[in-house]
């Protein structure tokens, strides 16, 4: 009998069955204690020899009720946790990492080029005064170089008109930080500035109405024209490598005296053939600007300090150097936000 119920208890199912077995065997009814119950009724001598195997029946049944509710418990929980797993060694879902613009990866390089020659990097704001971007420029209103800049002028949204009591405009070129810089620096000093500017232009595969420039500016005393064509070589060595050349062609702008236009000689490494490419404009800033820089700084009660000055500035376009190193036919390329054409200019990381 004992032996029976307790295969039955070894080979219970589940926790409730167990239970159901321990009620029938051990509850208040069950055929055990029914069994203890009635040893009253025995004879002394069986009693005693009776009850002793009852309770050690009793002991048994107890036991191997705990062993199997043990057992029961542990197989629930391993089937839990192979059920509720968790296979943390897929592979996740793919991130694309981003990647710098290619305009971007050629202006960080030429601010590289002029920071390794002692230049600091400055912005200055895209929408600009009229001040800054043209009459501090030596470009007063109705100078012919306005109607060079088509400019895009910004109107204050309604209501705001008193915060912007001087008009505002997005600016044509880099050239407004050189003004904005001296007006609150202390020469002698060397910055080159990278930035968006606008010109309000039909489009075309060379001319778009946003492009980059970076502008450069050295002040100091005594400085030249030879200066500004070491800076621009170097800025060309550096570039296009040990054969760069600088030429000076005459030009204008009504901030330097004199104005040049510059050009690189550069040499095709594979075809080994050579060709002068413009990149910009330069020369030795003019006096006027100068003038109308010292004068702002008394307005704002600085000591005017650029009267006697000599410095050097240029600014040159940062989409031609990309599309003449890679060979883009199309400005308009850059600002599309195609991927295909993006995703050529991938930086290695
Ligand atoms: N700001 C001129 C432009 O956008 C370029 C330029 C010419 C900048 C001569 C200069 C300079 O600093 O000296 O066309």
């Amino acid at each position: 009998m004992l032996e029976d119920w307790l295969a039955e208890i070894r080979a219970a199912p589940s926790l409730e069955a167990l239970e159901a077995i321990r009620v029938r065997l051990l509850g208040k009814k069950g055929e055990l204690t029914q069994r203890l119950k009635g040893l009253g009724k025995l004879p002394p001598e069986a009693r005693r020899e009776e009850g002793r195997r009852l309770n050690e029946a009793k002991r048994a049944l107890e036991a191997a009720i705990e062993s199997r509710a043990g057992e029961l418990k542990e197989e629930a929980l391993a089937r839990r946790l192979a059920a509720e797993a968790q296979d943390v060694t897929l592979p996740g879902l793919p991130f694309p990492a981003g990647n710098l613009h290619v305009l971007t990866q050629v202006l960080g390089e030429l601010v590289g080029i002029f920071e390794r020659m002692g230049y600091r990097a400055v912005l200055g704001p895209e929408a600009e005064e009229e001040f800054y971007n043209f009459d501090a420029l030596n470009i007063p209103p109705h100078h012919p170089a306005r109607d060079m800049h088509d400019t895009f002028w910004l109107k204050p949204a309604e209501g705001f008109e008193a915060r912007f009591p001087r008009p505002l405009l997005l600016r044509t070129h880099t050239s407004p930080i050189q003004v904005r810089y001296m007006s609150t620096h202390t020469p002698p000093f060397k910055i080159v500035a990278p930035g968006k500017v606008f010109r309000h232009e039909a489009t075309d595969a060379t001319h778009e109405a946003m492009f980059h420039q970076l502008e450069g500016l050295v002040v100091g005393e005594r400085i030249t024209l030879a200066d500004l064509k070491g800076a621009l070589l170097a800025m060309a060595r550096a570039l296009y490598g040990p054969q760069a050349r600088v030429n000076f062609r005459p030009s204008y702008f009504p901030f330097v005296e004199p104005g040049v236009e510059f050009e690189v000689w550069w040499e095709n490494p594979r075809t080994g053939r050579g060709q002068w490419l413009e990149l910009g404009g330069a020369g030795m800033v003019h006096p006027e600007v100068f003038r109308a820089v010292d004068e702002l700084r008394e307005e704002k009660g600085l000591a005017p300090l650029y009267r006697g000055m000599t410095g050097f500035a240029f600014g040159l376009g940062v989409e031609r150097i990309a599309m003449l190193r890679y060979q883009v036919p199309d400005i308009r390329a850059f600002f599309q936000n195609r991927l295909a054409f993006l995703n050529q200019f991938r930086e290695e990381v």
